[in-house]
């Protein structure tokens, strides 16, 4: 549970090693004895998370094995995770894939549907029921514009991030009244990890000000956003153009 003046004492990072997922724990208010887990594949990864977070100050962090490829125990991932009753889910996990090799490659067109939704979607249900359960929390949930309108550089990405925000969305009503809060994240093109070997695209941001705009988001109650926010008025546009227009457009 937030203290009196709303700084957070647990959070759960699920995509542990996540840029945007660190960055936008690092943004929140937190108490001196605040706990962090962070959930994820990779546990080197995560470990290297940890040990900066522990340097920072946070008095504990633990880690949870969590794998969206894998059929396996994902009830028992969100067990583990929750045993700090979060009162901050970031789901940040996402993996771009290579568009060319998924056209080739069913196996690569599914691992890309699988960690950006197919996966993820066990995890959104014990989430959202923990979250129910405590009656209080927010849940924090990275889309992408990508998601909004399909482009041929990474179109199977951007369809299960399509079905991902709709999942968020339809959790998000399903807890209406819950005292969970759910934030939907659509951000544009972000400097990280996951996009350093392309060219930036218009209006790119980075990890700070996804985090910056959440943290504001969170404080307002906001259900969705964009980062940054021109790219809500310039997707409604883009939303609306004939197929033929929208396929010429660069990028
Ligand atoms: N960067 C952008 O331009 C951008 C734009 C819009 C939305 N987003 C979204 O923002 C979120 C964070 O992205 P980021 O830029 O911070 O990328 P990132 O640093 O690459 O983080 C992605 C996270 O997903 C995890 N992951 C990869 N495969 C997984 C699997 N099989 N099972 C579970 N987790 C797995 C990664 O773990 P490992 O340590 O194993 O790699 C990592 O923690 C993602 O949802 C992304 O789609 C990013």
């Amino acid at each position: 549970m937030r203290d009196a003046v709303g700084r957070v004492q647990s959070v759960l990072l699920v995509g542990g090693s996540s840029e945007i997922g660190l960055a936008i724990l690092r943004r929140l208010p937190r108490t001196d004895s605040a706990v962090v887990c962070l959930a994820g594949p990779d546990r080197p990864d995560m470990e290297r998370a940890a040990a900066a977070l522990r340097s920072e100050g946070i008095a504990r962090v633990e880690i949870v094995d969590f794998d969206a490829c894998t059929s396996g125990d994902h009830a028992g991932a969100v067990d583990a995770a929750f045993v700090d009753e979060p009162d901050v889910v970031i789901v940040a996990t996402g993996y771009l894939g290579d568009q060319q090799v998924a056209e080739r490659d069913p196996e690569a067109a599914t691992r890309i549907v699988d960690i950006n939704f197919r996966g993820l979607v066990p995890m959104l249900v014990g989430v959202g029921q923990r979250l129910r359960a405590q009656g209080h929390g927010t849940l924090v949930v990275m889309s992408t514009v990508a998601g909004e309108r399909p482009r041929l550089a990474n179109y199977t990405y951007g369809a299960a991030k399509a079905g991902l925000d709709a999942f968020a969305r339809g959790l998000a009503a399903s807890l209406d009244g819950s005292g969970v809060h759910v934030l939907v994240v659509r951000p544009g093109f972000v400097r990280t990890r996951m996009t350093a070997h392309l060219k930036p695209a218009p209006l790119a941001t980075t990890p700070d000000k996804v985090a910056d705009a959440v943290a504001a988001a969170i404080e307002r109650g906001a259900r969705v956003i964009w980062v940054p926010g021109a790219l809500r008025w310039l997707m409604l546009v883009l939303r609306h153009l004939p197929e033929s227009v929208f396929r010429r457009l660069p990028g």
